[in-house]
């Protein structure tokens, strides 16, 4: 096993070089760890949908480069070699890769980030318009990286020595810009030396769980057994489970978590058996306009995730399928939400709108 200091990310998950974004291409982990080059709004558009990039924050962070590539791309030529950036090109170019996944706000936010910094730069009537606004997304995607690291330290007072953590989907490195959320949280508390173990959920249809999480676990030499989400019923009622962590792809501003499919049933199981319930997200996951989780568009993806896993025909083809990718989980049944300026608790509406201020 490696020892805890031993931690450290060898692989980046989204990276800005050579004029390109290469994004690990995470449809292909644990099998090969092979790359994915975007160098059009069109690539990053497609590598956001079919899934080569997800989680949140690191769909906000691929989104960012996604504007700075579409501004280059539709740049106006002017004389002297300079260039313009095309606010109404640029425009039509947002609204096309924000329509690339519902749930996640953070692919809204950092669209709506870049081009507001567009805004602001064009004003400026800069030389180098372009250089500037490549700025501004590498500056998401290190803030990103610093406020997980934040997180992962604000969330080491719920997480007691020895405790036995169960985990759903994939929050890590490569779910976000580096580091992780809740499973940034579980990886600090490993470096801490505190002697955790970690239930990881498979996390169907998708397995991000299993292919994914299970991955990182692994590289971070933390100890931990894979289970099939059905598994976690089981652990809860037998009081093997101290407390569950996970992500959130939008919380709104009365508290309530939108989460990957089977985080509600999580929740549930939790409350009926006194089990501290977590939600770890970045502010930038806050949606602060959305009242309550009835109002969270949640994305329903192809039937074939469910009837071809890995191209495999596990169903027959004239079955119908429902194939929801999030859940709401109700405030009620959150303990705490984990943030980079610390834990926010009941009442969510109070704290949350506190936390605007
Ligand atoms: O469909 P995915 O893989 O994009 O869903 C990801 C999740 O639900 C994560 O739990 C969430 O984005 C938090 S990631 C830090």
């Amino acid at each position: 096993m490696n020892s805890p200091k031993q931690i450290q990310e060898k692989y980046k998950t989204i990276e800005f070089r050579d004029d390109s974004l290469f994004l690990i291409d995470q449809r292909k982990l644990p099998g090969s760890l092979e790359y994915f080059k975007c160098s059009s709004t069109e690539d990053v558009e497609y590598a956001i949908k079919d899934m080569v990039v997800r989680g949140a924050p690191a769909i906000g962070a691929t989104a960012a480069y996604g504007v700075y590539i579409a501004a280059r791309n539709t740049a106006i030529k002017k004389a002297g070699g300079k260039v313009a950036i095309s606010l109404e090109n640029l425009e039509s170019k947002c609204r096309f890769l924000e329509k690339s996944r519902p749930t996640a706000v953070n692919l809204k936010w950092a669209i709506r980030r870049m081009y507001s910094a567009a805004e602001k730069i064009c004003a400026l009537q800069s030389d180098d318009p372009l250089s500037l606004l490549k700025f501004e997304a590498d500056t998401i995607l290190a803030e990103d990286i610093k406020t997980n690291r934040a997180m992962a330290l604000a969330g080491q007072e719920i997480i007691p020595a020895g405790a036995v953590i169960l985990t759903h989907c994939n929050t890590g490195s490569l779910a976000t810009g580096g580091w992780g959320t809740a499973l940034g949280v579980i990886k600090e508390a490993h470096l801490l030396e505190k002697n955790i173990f970690v239930y990881a959920d498979e996390t169907r249809p998708r397995l991000q769980g299993a292919r994914l999480t299970a991955w990182e676990l692994i590289q971070a030499g933390i100890p931990s057994s894979l289970i099939v989400d059905s598994s976690a019923a089981v652990l809860i009622r037998d009081g093997k489970i101290d407390l569950v962590i996970l992500g959130a792809d939008r919380i709104a501003a009365n508290g309530d978590v939108c989460n990957k499919i089977g985080t509600f049933m999580l929740s549930v199981l939790c409350k009926e058996y006194g089990i501290p319930f977590y939600a770890a997200a970045p502010i930038s996951t806050i949606d602060f306009e959305t009242d309550n989780g009835s109002k969270i568009p949640i994305e329903e993806r192809d039937s074939r995730e469910i009837t071809h896993p890995g191209g495999v025909q596990t169903a027959p083809d004239e079955i119908k399928v429902y194939n929801p990718a999030f859940d709401v989980t109700p405030h009620q049944n959150v303990t705490g939400i984990i943030t980079e300026v610390g834990i926010l608790r009941p009442p969510y509406r109070q704290s949350i709108a506190k936390l605007r201020k």
